[in-house]
């Protein structure tokens, strides 16, 4: 479900129409649902009511204050990666004791910082770095709950960027080192070895990798027992595939129905980590037709948004749906919808059958609301776009679009050049 619809001819987001939104914020600029959030969200909660885990949002996928506030209010909790993150969602009013920070490379100043907000868990993927945080915290009179992040080496069906879980991939602890841990954790004076996650990977549409990952994880948690190392969470990631096109993604309710009997028989608290299925079809980035070209073997649509503003087609091949804000009837047109960037790799979609549409006419890029504002660069000058924030008949800025003297606020002329 998501709340962007036409009422006749015209897109809506919940009650309120595009483009009046556009009048104020121009082109391009995202645009997103309060009530698709909270409505995704709720569909995990109430997936998972039996075992009330704490759903920690990937902020990563989405890290507007206003969704971050939002997902707040409706009890969320946050998986960050970076002290940048832990200080936005801090900024936005969450609490420090749903936080988790997963990471390959955590710094000092990151893992200083988290300790002193008092993080619930650390998610540990390395052993170089569980000796970093023991030493971190025993300098800081600190006792920090660790989770170890298990590589299961499952391989997730996914796009290669994704994925996560396998020992291809730089993530996580392999199960032998993990077990040679977890025979000395004595050794660690200033851990508290309180649980293990998982997360093997993005977007995944079917059910049986997260079964597989997850038993492998408890098959070890079960070994851990019998030494009488008692846990306290099993934190399961995040992962769970949206619809871009034609995908048939398990719901959270079919993804509850495979995985609780598994969760329920660890009596451990359980942590999640959904992103983009939260976020995903919460956003769509608007963008204005500048012209048409025809070069007798190809047409293009060249907008007003660049790769620059969302990546997600150059980077990983993906699919947006398009739709035009007001509706067209007609033939429909082969065409590629490319920005003004300086490289092929500048487009949106390619051969994509589309309305006869006409300069000024705008479109909108659909499921844009995981990884693709938080991914957008200033490549070719071009400041970040402007987000408006829709709940019911209410409509916001929750970002203002980035000025020139923004831009260039941090650069100098080193004076040996004047
Ligand atoms: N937990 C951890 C440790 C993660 O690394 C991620 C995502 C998540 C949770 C949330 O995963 P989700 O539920 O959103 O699938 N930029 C790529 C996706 C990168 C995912 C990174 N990690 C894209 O645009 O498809």
């Amino acid at each position: 479900m998501h709340d962007f619809h036409y009422k006749g001819k015209e897109l809506f987001c919940e009650d309120v129409r595009i483009a009046d939104i556009v009048e104020k914020t121009g082109t391009p600029c995202y645009v997103y649902s309060h009530n698709t959030l909270v409505d995704h969200f709720t569909k995990i909660q109430r997936a998972f009511a039996d075992i009330n885990p704490l759903i920690c949002f990937a902020m990563k996928s989405n890290d507007n204050l206003a969704v971050l506030k939002t997902l707040i209010n409706a009890g969320a909790g946050f998986d960050i990666v970076s002290v940048g993150e832990l200080r936005k969602a801090l900024l936005a009013g969450a609490d420090p004791k749903k936080i988790v920070f997963a990471s390959v490379g955590k710094t000092e100043e990151e893992i200083v910082f988290a300790i002193k907000k008092g993080i619930l868990l650390f998610n540990v993927e390395s052993l170089p770095e569980l000796d970093e945080i023991n030493r971190i915290a025993g300098k800081h009179k600190k006792t920090v709950k660790v989770a170890l992040r298990i590589n299961p080496d499952v391989e997730a069906p996914t796009y290669s960027q994704v994925v996560t879980g396998t020992l291809k991939n730089k993530f996580g602890i392999d199960l032998n080192t993990a077990q040679k841990i977890m025979k000395q954790t004595k050794k660690y004076a200033h851990i508290r070895f309180s649980g293990l996650h998982v997360h093997i990977g993005s977007q995944i549409t079917t059910g049986e990798p997260f079964v597989e990952a997850i038993q492998r994880v408890i098959r070890f948690q079960e070994k851990l027992k019998k030494t009488g190392l008692e846990l306290e969470y099993l934190d399961i990631g995040g992962g769970l595939g949206i619809i871009y096109k034609d995908e048939q993604p398990q719901t959270a309710a079919r993804f509850a129905e495979n995985v609780l009997p598994l969760l329920k028989q660890t009596g451990l608290k359980i942590i999640m980590e959904p992103g983009r299925f939260i976020s995903g079809n919460a956003g769509i980035f608007v963008t204005r037709v500048l012209y048409l070209k025809d070069n007798g073997v190809k047409k293009f649509l060249i907008v007003d948004g660049g790769m620059n503003d969302l990546m997600r087609p150059t980077l990983y091949g993906s699919y947006h749906e398009i739709v035009p804000l007001i509706k067209k009837a007609g033939r429909r047109l082969k065409m590629d919808v490319v920005g003004p960037i300086c490289e092929s790799g500048d487009f949106f979609a390619k051969d994509r059958l589309l309305p006869a549409l006409k300069k000024n006419d705008l479109i909108a890029l659909l499921g844009a609301g995981a990884y693709c504002s938080v991914m957008s660069s200033n490549y070719n000058m071009r400041g970040n776009v402007p987000i408006a924030f829709v709940k019911g008949k209410k409509f916001d800025l929750s970002r203002i679009r980035q000025t020139f003297d923004d831009l260039v606020k941090d650069e100098r002329i080193p004076a040996f050049l004047n």
